[in-house]
Parts: structure tokens; C-alpha cells; sequence
């Protein structure tokens, strides 16, 4: 099922949401291959759900359908061309995928179930003070973790700069959006020069976090 998108997002990407396991096509042979080596079927399951979604999306924008890969940290090996991101949580999966005439090099999203609580030694290890001041709520945590999370998926696979959690640095966070300054030297020289800018909602009993950035280095 397609969902609705951020205001600035919506002539940019399409958002696919995918929770039923019935009815799903097979796996490509090349993501069979990977997917052998899940040790449990629940991973097994969201990673075919991820693909499921990934395929709509493709569909949905006029490729084929095509299979999605696996580098060697984990991030997803797009077709050519392609610039998209997933994540899966909880029997559910979600593929935002740029469109053609869309001027994005990278796309991150993630996705954590409404209610969940970070624990006090998960929020230490993910946010310094600063950002530990920014966090009234429980909800604002996750939010931000989210954040952090959609923000590396979007940038790694650009820069094949592996970064933790000091590497985007939580400025602002209010309804719909978060702001960030990226830390990590992703592109050396060359950091964007306004702060990272991305969107949060609340959809499907979910915290959706999204970042997109564009080939000027524009948070959009
Ligand atoms: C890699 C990571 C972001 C994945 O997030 P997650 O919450 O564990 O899992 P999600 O279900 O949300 O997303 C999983 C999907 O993320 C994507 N992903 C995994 N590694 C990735 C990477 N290195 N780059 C981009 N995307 C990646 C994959 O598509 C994966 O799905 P698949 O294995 O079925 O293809 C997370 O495990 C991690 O290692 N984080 C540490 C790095 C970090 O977040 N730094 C903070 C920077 S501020």
C-alpha cells in the first residue's frame, strides 16, 4: 500500500508499506541466497517484506521489478540508478524509493513501534547532554533515535563512511521535524553547510523517520 508522504517529499518519492506475508512474490535467487543466512525466520520474513515493498515501489515508478541486494555492512544494493531506502519492524516493512525525474542521491528512513521506551543506558549511549536536553518524553527518544537511524542510512551508502551515534548531532526537534549537524566527515571538505533537516510522523502504530538529501547536499 502506497502512504502518504511529507509535504516536500511527495513530487520527489514514492512510500510503500507492506505488512501482509501472504499472497508476496518469491524472492529473486540473489536475495534467497542472502536470506539463507537469517538465523531466524522472523528476520527471514521482514527481509522478504522489505523486498515486497521495494518491488511495489519499483513497479509503482515503472521499473521492473528487480532484485535488491546486500553490500557487506548491511546496506542495500540498489539497480542502477535507484536511490531508496528500507526498514522493517515488528512484521511490517516500508520502501521509499526517489522518482525519476527526482534530483535525490540518498534516501533513510526507519521505523520503531509507538510505545517503545529506550532504556536510560540505550538513551546515554545514543545522545549526549545536549541532546539529552531536547528529550521531554519517552516519544522524543524514539523519535530521535529514529532520526539518527534514517540519517545514516540515508548517508552511508553514499559515502561508505561507517559513523555512530555522535556522528549527527540532535539540534531541535519539534512536531513533524528534527533538526541535526552532521558531525561525521562523510564527504571530506565537504560537509552541507545548513543543518540536516528531516521528518517524523506517526502512521501504522509507528514512529516513521525520513531524511532526503539532494545533489546540491540539500536537506530536503
Ligand atoms: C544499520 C542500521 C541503521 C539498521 O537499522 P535497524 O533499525 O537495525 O533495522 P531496520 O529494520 O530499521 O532497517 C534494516 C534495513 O536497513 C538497511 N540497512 C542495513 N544496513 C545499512 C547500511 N549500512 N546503510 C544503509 N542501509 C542499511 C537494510 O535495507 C536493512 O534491511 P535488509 O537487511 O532487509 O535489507 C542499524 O542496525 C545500525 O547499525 N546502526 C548503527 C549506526 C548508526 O545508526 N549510527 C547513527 C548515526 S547518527
Amino acid at each position: 500500500m502506497q502512504m502518504q508522504l511529507p509535504e516536500s517529499l511527495v513530487e520527489e518519492a514514492v512510500l510503500v508499506w507492506q505488512v501482509e506475508t501472504t499472497g508476496i512474490r518469491p524472492l529473486h535467487p540473489q536475495e534467497q541466497a542472502i536470506a539463507r543466512n537469517f538465523g531466524s525466520q522472523k528476520r527471514q520474513e521482514e527481509f522478504a517484506l522489505a523486498r515486497q515493498a521495494a518491488r511495489q515501489a519499483m513497479e509503482a515508478l515503472g521499473y521492473p521489478p528487480l532484485p535488491v541486494g546486500k553490500g557487506p555492512r548491511g546496506e542495500p544494493l540498489w539497480p542502477l540508478g535507484q536511490v531508496a531506502s528500507l526498514a522493517h519492524n515488528q512484521g511490517a516493512a516500508v520502501c521509499v524509493l526517489a522518482k525519476r525525474t527526482s534530483s535525490l542521491i540518498g534516501l533513510g528512513i526507519d521505523l520503531e513501534p509507538v510505545g517503545r521506551t529506550l532504556s536510560g543506558g540505550a538513551i546515554s549511549s545514543v545522545f549526549n547532554q545536549a541532546e539529552r536536553s531536547l528529550l521531554k518524553t519517552d516519544q522524543d527518544a524514539l523519535v530521535a533515535f529514529a532520526a539518527k537511524e534514517a540519517v545514516f542510512k540515508c548517508l552511508y551508502p553514499l559515502s561508505g563512511v561507517w559513523f555512530g551515534f555522535a556522528g549527527a548531532e540532535l539540534i531541535n526537534l519539534e512536531k513533524g521535524h528534527f533538526q541535526m549537524n552532521l558531525k561525521a566527515e562523510v564527504w571530506p571538505g565537504k560537509l552541507p553547510s545548513q543543518p540536516l533537516r528531516g521528518h517524523w510522523w506517526q502512521a501504522q502504530q509507528r514512529i516513521f523517520a525520513l531524511v532526503g538529501l539532494d545533489q546540491s547536499l540539500k536537506w530536503i
